[in-house]
């Protein structure tokens, strides 16, 4: 039998347009869109959703988050329950997580044990990228087999020496393979053994504040791993995409590449566009709530960035979310900048975030989703399903309130973690309703979905344009 839902009196809000339509939903797709007020449909419909002065919107994707990572000697604290389902509080209905492969083991344990966490736990439809932290002749032949299988993106380190990193020998085989099998490389760019001396040099002087986890990750290592990744995608014939750039030197570096017509492409993250080196110097240790990687910067860089999405040179935003508590796990880093476990969380806050953007005149309406929900889609092979409101494609759907005042706050939030990094930010805009596949998840502020309900999706290669 087939199940009909109605979305009424919307501005439904694409990367490409801006329509004022019904939306109509078939079997968890979208089935059409209509001119308001089509009575044919809301007689036949099982439902329907009022979205009168509201925005219709395709469901968030954030392309890079971390549920459950090991990282320090710890666990961030959201596990794929909690984290889809704050993702989902969010507006968010796909998140791509990143599966590890630990060192000397193979690429497809990683993945099980991914699969392991992930499976009958998550709220909305979830994908993964492979950590390569061992590239070797072994783990070369099992990317292709991965890339066969839908998981087609892979990343790769300069940094955290004697962890994740890879060296510019094994990072240009990883890529000369992709260039070959159709996967995407992902870069975290920074001169991690660089930073290690720095670190070190740091540490002696007796500056272990959290502070200096800024001062010693120099935009300069940043901008240093960002040219030398995209100089070996180009000798590789490969694309490249950069995560979590928050340097303007490193953006410098990614526009530069892109004027020459190579296919790099950056992603940036809210803790960048919206907090600054300001935030890691808060006293009593509580810069520690600040503390990843890359770190964030003096707030001059906010305008490259800013520019950079509106110009194109930066292509995605997603979180990054990695989140540990401050009691028992920033705290690991007391007296030790480098004992902090790197990462912050917002999984649910990047969609609002970006609408305050809008009204800030950083973006607009129509570039929101862009970076939020199509391009993403679109680099990680998921465009046509996700990213999009258009027939055909699954009926991930924000309703959208523009009007909606909120405070961030921990004590509202529902991610699994004693602090917002936004904490009493005033936003404008809020998600009203969610729905993932045609099922309603978050119904007006209230979360009616289920752990089990999303699926894996299986991807495509990367669909990017220049
Ligand atoms: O600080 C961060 N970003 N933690 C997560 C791991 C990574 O490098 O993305
Ligand atoms: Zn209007
Ligand atoms: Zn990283
Ligand atoms: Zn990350």
């Amino acid at each position: 039998m087939t199940t009909r839902t109605l979305i009424t009196g919307g501005l439904v809000i694409t990367a490409a347009d801006e329509t004022h339509a019904d939306v109509l939903i078939e079997d968890g797709r979208i089935a059409a869109l209509a001119a308001p007020g089509t009575q044919e449909w809301s007689a036949s419909a099982d439902r329907v959703l009022d979205a009168t002065g509201k925005y219709v919107i395709p469901g968030g994707v954030d392309v890079h988050t971390h549920m459950e990572l090991p990282f320090g000697g710890t666990f961030a604290s959201d596990t794929f329950e909690t984290g889809t389902k704050a993702a989902a509080w969010g507006g968010t209905t796909t998140i791509v997580d990143f599966a590890v492969q630990t060192k000397g083991q193979s690429l497809r344990a990683g993945l099980d044990a991914w699969y392991a966490k992930a499976d009958g736990n998550c709220a909305i439809d979830y994908g993964f990228h492979m950590i390569l932290s061992d590239v070797n002749d072994r783990t070369l032949k099992e990317m292709d087999l991965l890339v066969e299988e839908g998981l087609t993106s892979f990343k790769l380190f300069t940094a955290y020496p004697g962890v994740f990193f890879s060296d510019d020998g094994q990072i240009l085989r990883a890529m000369q393979r992709a260039s070959s099998n159709g996967g995407m490389i992902m870069m975290h760019a920074e001169n991690g053994l660089a930073i290690d001396v720095l670190v070190e040099q740091a540490l002696q002087r007796g500056e272990t504040d959290p502070r200096y986890h800024g001062e010693v990750r120099k935009a300069l290592l940043e901008a240093e791993a960002t040219h030398r990744v995209i100089k070996l995608a180009q000798v590789a014939g490969a694309p490249v995409y950069v995560v979590h750039v928050s340097a303007q030197e490193a953006v410098a570096e990614l526009a530069r590449a892109r004027d020459e017509g190579l296919p790099v492409f950056g992603e940036t993250c809210p803790q960048y566009l919206f907090l600054s080196t300001d935030n890691l110097a808060e006293p009593d240790f509580e810069g520690a709530k600040y503390v990843c990687s890359t770190p964030l910067r003096p707030r001059e860089h906010q305008a490259a960035l800013w520019r950079g999405l509106r110009t194109n040179d930066l292509q995605v935003v997603s979180t990054d979310h990695c989140p540990f508590c401050f009691v028992g796990q920033k705290e690991l880093g007391r007296g030790d900048f480098s004992k902090i476990p790197n990462g912050l969380p917002g999984v649910e806050n990047r969609m609002d975030l970006l609408h305050q953007a809008v009204l800030d005149g950083h973006i607009s309406r129509r570039r929101w989703i862009e970076i939020a929900c199509a391009t993403p889609a679109r680099m990680f092979g998921l465009y046509g399903k996700k990213g999009t409101i258009a027939p055909g494609a699954d009926a991930d759907v924000v309703i959208y309130d523009p009007a909606a005042e909120q405070v961030m706050s921990a004590e509202t939030h529902h991610m699994n973690v004693d602090y917002s990094a936004y904490e009493g930010k005033r936003v404008t805009g809020r998600v009203e309703s969610v729905l993932s596949r045609g099922e309603l998840v978050i119904d007006q502020r209230e979360f009616v979905g289920r752990a089990g309900h999303g699926a894996y999706l299986a991807r495509g290669t990367s669909q990017y344009l220049g």
